[in-house]
């Protein structure tokens, strides 16, 4: 089944959620263009996420997407956060601000019935989660309000779990991807395959449909997604240089440098690995520093840092999620990007 029969959209094309760089602007410029826009909900408070939502299912003609984490909040390790405290207190040194005052909250909070009562009066026609499911009685309530579900998978194991407890399409989440990885079964990342074997793998062994996220910035890329099964295409990095995008001047201006060049997983920023061009913490602690805590403990400590380095204009200091091809950066209209996407996966 193809995208667009099962979501009801023109254009099989979904415009990936991205957390902290986009709300309802970009998502509803991809809904008139004819694809699924999405609304990330892991950086919005309660009423941020309300308004949002409102602005969204106030003025899109067709359906639209609703994205949330749905991760386990980890136990604070007093210890683990004092070895994470005692690798940046050189940085805070540096920037003069206070070491003994370190911020240590959860920062992105999952999927829970608080949340689901924000949604349920705007009956989304998509939900999509990240890190797995919610608990079944969460995913009932979603299911039972009429929302299809989606989830992103990046292993066998994780598609057919998904699969068998309900999800109505799975997003295969290939290495090339940016931000962070879906995964929720393995913390291995030696499991993660790139989208030309993971998307033909678990297309052919999917009943429910597979959509192709990662690396896919252009109509070459859609189509190729097309030729190895996928239903459809996910994709994010490409609208992140969108006027209608969210995305911070330094992280702009590193998606359309030649820093681009060089990404990698690292855990720096929130815990858990995620895609992001290298910087200077990355490349001065190493993107997988033992010393980092679980997500999304390790944030907090980082966030006046960013703060302070990004007041002076520079990036050292912030997640600058990216995925391996960032060649569709540019400020081209989200609509532009949607339509190219649709026409290199329909091209006969
Ligand atoms: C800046 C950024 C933020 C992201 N935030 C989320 C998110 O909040 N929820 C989610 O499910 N996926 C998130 N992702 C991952 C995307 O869903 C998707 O897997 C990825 O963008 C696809 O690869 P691409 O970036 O190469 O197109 C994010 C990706 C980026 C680049």
């Amino acid at each position: 089944m193809l995208l667009t029969e099962l979501l009801g959209t023109r254009l099989p094309v979904i415009q990936a959620p991205m957390a902290g760089s986009q709300g309802s602007r970009l998502a509803l410029a991809v809904c008139e263009a004819g694809g699924l826009g999405s609304l990330p909900t892991a950086a919005l408070g309660p009423e941020r996420l309300e308004e949002e939502l409102t602005a969204l299912a106030g003025a899109a003609s067709g359906p639209w997407n609703v994205n949330a984490f749905c991760h386990t909040p980890p136990e604070q390790d007093p210890e683990q956060l004092r070895a994470w405290h005692k690798a940046l207190a050189p940085y805070y040194a540096e920037f003069g601000l206070d070491a003994d005052a370190v911020p240590s909250g959860a920062g992105r909070a999952p999927f829970s019935h608080a949340l689901a009562d924000v949604l349920e009066p705007f009956r989304p026609p998509v939900v999509s989660f990240h890190f797995g499911l919610p608990s079944p009685d969460l995913l009932k309530r979603v299911k039972g309000w009429g929302s299809l579900v989606l989830s992103s998978a990046t292993t066998m194991e994780e598609a057919r779990w998904l699969e068998e407890k309900g999800a109505d399409a799975v997003i295969a989440q290939g290495l090339e991807a940016g931000g962070h990885r879906g995964m929720f079964l393995t913390r291995d990342l030696t499991t993660q395959l790139g989208s030309l074997a993971l998307v033909p793998q678990l297309a052919t062994a999917l009943r429910v449909p597979v959509i192709a996220a990662g690396g896919i910035a252009d109509a070459g890329a859609a189509a190729a997604a097309r030729a190895l099964g996928a239903a459809g295409v996910q994709a994010g990095t490409a609208y992140l240089c969108c006027p209608e995008a969210d995305t911070s001047p330094v992280h702009r201006q590193a998606l359309q440098s030649a820093s681009a060049r060089h990404t990698a997983l690292t855990t720096i920023f929130s815990g858990r690995p995620a895609r992001g061009i290298v910087n200077r913490l990355m490349r001065e602690l190493g993107p997988l520093p033992a010393s980092a805590p679980a997500f999304p403990l390790a944030t907090a400590a980082v966030a006046p840092l960013r703060a302070a380095a990004e007041a002076r204009g520079s990036g050292g200091f912030s997640p600058l999620w990216a995925g391996q091809n960032t060649s569709g950066c540019s400020p081209r209209p989200a609509g532009e990007i949607t339509r190219e996407l649709a026409a290199g996966f329909q091209a006969p």
